[in-house]
């Protein structure tokens, strides 16, 4: 019915050769017409739906926002590292689902808030898939509590996201400001 084209800024899993949103979402737009698109990857408010909108979506689909809303299911540590999460710490990699045992296959990292396991083995990917004894180490760490219980999952917007909305206000809200933003450029 719709097809997402989603960008390489997106929080969670997507292609390892991901694509920005940008220039992705009008090439998909034009190749897939007249299917509607929605963008995703990098949306977080009214303004990145506008864009959506302008490049030829059809709307915007939305993750890492909705995790910071009090109807998400998530731990409240998992909220308060996207409030308070900034865009440059946020990393696409492996490396968490390798060392959770994970089945997503290599092709489809993750971008997630930064972890210590990121620093530990980054770009020695194939080295902690081959060490049972580092997954056991992070399965340890997580009972300890020194690491989360899950990645955070986030994506480079998360910068826009500062506040704790619910998700009933929340989309109404991204609705007017896109209409706000798409009256001021039509002013321009
Ligand atoms: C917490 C979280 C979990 C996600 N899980 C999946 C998933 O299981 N499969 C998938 O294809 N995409 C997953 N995604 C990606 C989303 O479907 C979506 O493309 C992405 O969140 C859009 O980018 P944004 O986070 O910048 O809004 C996830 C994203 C987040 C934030």
């Amino acid at each position: 019915d719709v097809i997402v084209a989603q960008g390489t800024e997106s929080g969670g899993h997507g292609a390892r050769h991901g694509r920005s949103t940008l220039p992705f979402v009008p090439a998909v737009v034009d190749l897939v017409d007249p299917v509607p698109v929605l963008a995703a990857g990098g949306i977080a408010d009214g303004r990145g739906v506008a864009a959506a909108l302008v490049l030829g979506a059809a709307g915007a689909l939305i993750g890492t926002r909705f995790q910071a809303t009090t109807e998400a299911l998530v731990d409240p540590s998992i909220t308060k590292a996207i409030l308070e999460g900034r865009g440059r710490d946020t990393e696409r990699s492996t490396v968490l689902d390798i060392a959770r045992g994970s089945r997503w296959p290599a092709k489809y990292p993750a971008r997630t808030l930064g972890h210590p396991y990121l620093d530990h083995w980054r770009g020695r990917e194939a080295e902690l898939a081959a060490d049972p004894q580092a997954r056991q180490n992070y399965q340890d760490d997580v009972a300890r509590g020194t690491v989360p219980p899950l990645p955070v999952w986030a994506g480079e917007a998360v910068d826009l996201i500062t506040d704790l909305p619910s998700a009933t206000d929340l989309v109404p809200a991204l609705a007017a400001q896109a209409q706000e933003a798409l009256t001021r450029a039509g002013r321009r």
